[in-house]
């Protein structure tokens, strides 16, 4: 063979693999996330403060051993807008996490948190995180709200626009969170130590499925069930994202009134100046009324 004829065979070869190899992808492509209605979509958008409270509980008591939230710093929790505690409750909070810190001397000590203090992550660093997690390190919590999301496709996102559906990270994270499926279905071969997930792509996830039925204490009577935690720990993650949404959809309403009053303002000033001012077509025609008449 030629080394001419020797390409083509390659590139029909490769063709006639990728088609065939196409449907089997496609089979594997995770299903797009259900849709919440969550308190905190569309422009009026607000967080649910008791509904943070829980999802924060949950971070705390379950995700907390494995994934950090390093952007996140205790006196977070006492900002207007989201969980509402107060800031004596917020130092009682970073006060039961102990701090890696030095002392006077330059040893290194641990001693309580402190309001300023960030959220402390769970393995001192990736490796430690991956070797204990099947080789994947848990990543940090803090912007994931923000950093997934999934492909909505024509002509959909062309709709979201207008009806400014901009939760795809967090119902991703709440479909994910209940898409376990055990035994994995018929043919699907799981990797050693994976568990198969319906909608993480690929679905073989290093993670194991964290939240069961009644794991977690409510106090405020929500029902304590798998569905309701991982909603209410999506929540606590988009807020952990975006600590000042509430008052970014505000300002942002605020601003549209005001443009929208400014431009009424606008127009009237407009005819009331250049009333006087005839049309420059007309005068150019010889057509001024003013010269006409005279
Ligand atoms: C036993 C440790 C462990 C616990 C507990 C745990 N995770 Fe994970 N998590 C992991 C690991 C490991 C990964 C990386 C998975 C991968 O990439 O295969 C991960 C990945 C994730 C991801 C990213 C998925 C993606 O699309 O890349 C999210 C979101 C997540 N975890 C949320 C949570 C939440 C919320 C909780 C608590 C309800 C939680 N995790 C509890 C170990 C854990």
């Amino acid at each position: 063979m030629t080394m001419q004829r020797k390409l083509i065979a390659l590139v029909v070869a490769g063709g006639l693999t990728a088609v065939a190899s196409a449907p089997a992808l496609a089979a594997e492509a995770a299903p797009p996330p259900p849709r919440v209605s969550w308190s905190f979509s569309g422009p009026f958008g607000k967080y649910d403060q008791g509904q943070l409270q829980r999802g924060f509980k949950v971070y705390k008591e379950v995700c907390a051993s494995c994934h950090g939230l390093s952007f996140v710093a205790f006196r977070n929790l006492a900002d207007p807008g989201g969980l509402g505690y107060s800031a004596a409750q917020a130092t009682a909070i970073a006060a039961e996490y102990q701090i890696k810190d030095l002392d006077d001397q330059g040893n290194p000590v641990e001693r309580p948190g402190r309001l300023a203090d960030y959220f402390p992550s769970p393995f001192p660093n990736a490796l430690a995180a991956a070797a204990a997690n099947g080789g994947v390190a848990p990543p940090d919590l803090s912007t994931m709200a923000k950093a997934r999301t999934y492909e909505r496709g024509f002509p959909w996102f062309v709709f979201d626009m207008f009806t400014q559906y901009q939760e795809q990270g967090p119902d991703y994270i709440r479909a994910l969170m209940l898409g376990y499926r055990d035994p994995p279905p018929e043919g699907f071969k799981l990797p050693p130590g994976a568990h198969y997930n319906e909608y993480f792509p690929g679905h073989a996830i290093a993670m194991p499925n964290p939240l069961s039925d009644g794991q977690v204490t409510y106090d405020d009577g929500t029902p304590a069930t798998a569905a309701q935690y991982a909603t209410d720990v999506t929540a606590f993650m988009m807020w952990a994202a975006e600590p000042h949404m509430m008052a970014r959809k505000r300002i942002g309403l605020q601003v549209m009134i005001f443009l929208i009053v400014l431009a009424g303002l606008m127009y009237f000033t407009k005819k009331k100046i250049w009333h006087q001012v005839e049309k420059p077509r007309e005068i150019a025609a010889g057509q001024d009324p003013d010269k006409t008449t005279i």
